[in-house]
């Protein structure tokens, strides 16, 4: 047995659980695999069936960063989610990730008329800010403060190994990560844990941050103890992962971002939409089928038309069948400008009345700073560091 190392030793302690950051490492690697991508859906099956019994059990961080305006891909993959969840009674926590805009870019953009135009989509979609609270992150200074013990808790080789940091990094042209690229997945693990939230609506490519968070909660139980002896302070976060969800496309069939000028924003008008659908891409074979593997463009439209009808994209796709791209295309857009005719009005008339939206930050900054000083005293108690 190795005798109990002196505290006044800077040797790492014998049973350091940042021993086995290199198995963490894996751990997050391994939270993409297929086998484990089945126990995290079957999970969220479980938490669904849950949440139908009894909402109150769960509390949902969910967020984005603001650094273009939110999609028809953001609107039918992730916000319809939330309002369904909020309006199923599960206490909602949006986070507008403002800090988290400079992790990968030099500046900050439009941030403010990015975050205003992100605050009117998520009201005009329906996420009602007197029962979820919005919030930008850099107005909670105490949740910034948490990534501090926070990063006593995790190396740089297991953040190194972290597959979204690695693939956001080639995503910039591998240009030189920055101290905040390789420390973003602590940051989002203080956007989740500030409040204690234990359910995370995301999409796959976030799991690896969800499994850094629940090592942080891991570590901050094993090193810095408890003050409810009963409670860890922080709780093991599940991810919420939807079903067979389909991930819209560009219009060009391929992944949307805006250096494309593949997406079609919410913010968008009927005549900019139908110019945008109209020169969208298609392929060679006029009959008309629904057939994402093989026929990823076309079938990116048919089901661009299908969920903005709410119908099956097989039954869109058989009903155009002969008609040809052209028939397609006027029948996305029609379905899209219909589906978001009241969003567009109702979000144009939020966007006319700013001092309404500041007030909605506001009042949700100020929630968020009560959960986060409670936290953070928690933490400093935890640490012995009351004095
Ligand atoms: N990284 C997330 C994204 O790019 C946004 C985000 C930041 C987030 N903090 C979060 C999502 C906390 C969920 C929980 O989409």
């Amino acid at each position: 047995m190795t005798p109990p190392t002196p505290a006044s030793t800077t040797a790492p302690e014998a049973d350091d659980t940042l021993a086995f950051d290199s198995e963490t490492g894996d751990a997050l690697a391994a939270s993409t695999s297929q086998a484990s991508l089945e126990r995290t859906l079957a999970r969220s099956r479980q938490i669904e069936a849950e949440i139908a019994v009894d909402p109150s059990k769960y509390r949902i961080m969910t967020g984005d960063r603001p650094t273009g305006n939110l999609h028809i891909g953001h609107y039918f993959g992730s916000l319809l989610n939330r309002v369904r969840l909020q309006d199923a009674g599960v206490e909602t926590i949006v986070l507008i990730a403002d800090y988290q805009v400079i992790t990968d870019r030099d500046g900050v953009g439009p941030i403010k008329e990015r975050v205003y135009s992100m605050v009117a989509d998520y009201l005009a979609a329906g996420i009602d800010p007197s029962r979820s609270v919005i919030y930008p992150h850099s107005a909670v200074p105490a949740l910034n403060q948490l990534m501090l013990p926070f990063l006593s808790l995790v190396t740089d080789s297991e953040l190194r190994r972290n597959p979204t940091v690695k693939a956001e990094l080639e995503a910039t042209g591998n240009r030189p990560m920055t101290g905040l690229l390789l420390t973003y997945p602590v940051h989002q693990a203080a956007d989740i844990l500030f409040c204690k939230a234990n359910l995370v609506p995301v999409g796959k490519d976030q799991l690896p941050h969800l499994e850094q968070t629940r090592v942080i909660a891991r570590r901050f139980d094993e090193r810095y103890g408890r003050v409810d002896p009963d409670h860890p302070v922080f709780p093991q976060a599940d991810a919420l992962l939807s079903e067979g969800g389909v991930t819209i496309l560009g219009t060009d069939g391929v992944k949307m971002s805006k250096s494309r000028h593949n997406t079609i924003e919410l913010g968008m008008d009927a005549d900019t939409t139908a110019a945008i659908i109209k020169k969208a891409v298609t392929d060679s074979d006029r009959h008309i089928t629904y057939d994402p593997v093989n026929r990823p463009a076309v079938s990116n439209l048919v089901y661009l038309a299908a969920v903005s009808l709410d119908r099956d994209p097989v039954e869109v796709a058989e009903e155009i069948g002969d008609g040809g791209a052209g028939q397609l295309k006027r029948l996305v857009t029609e379905a899209v400008n219909e589906r978001f005719a009241a969003h567009r009005a109702r979000r144009a008339e939020l966007l006319a009345d700013p001092g309404y939206l500041h007030t909605v930050l506001a009042e949700g900054a100020q929630k968020a700073n009560v959960f986060a000083d409670a936290t953070l005293d928690e933490v400093r108690q935890a640490m012995n560091m009351v004095y």
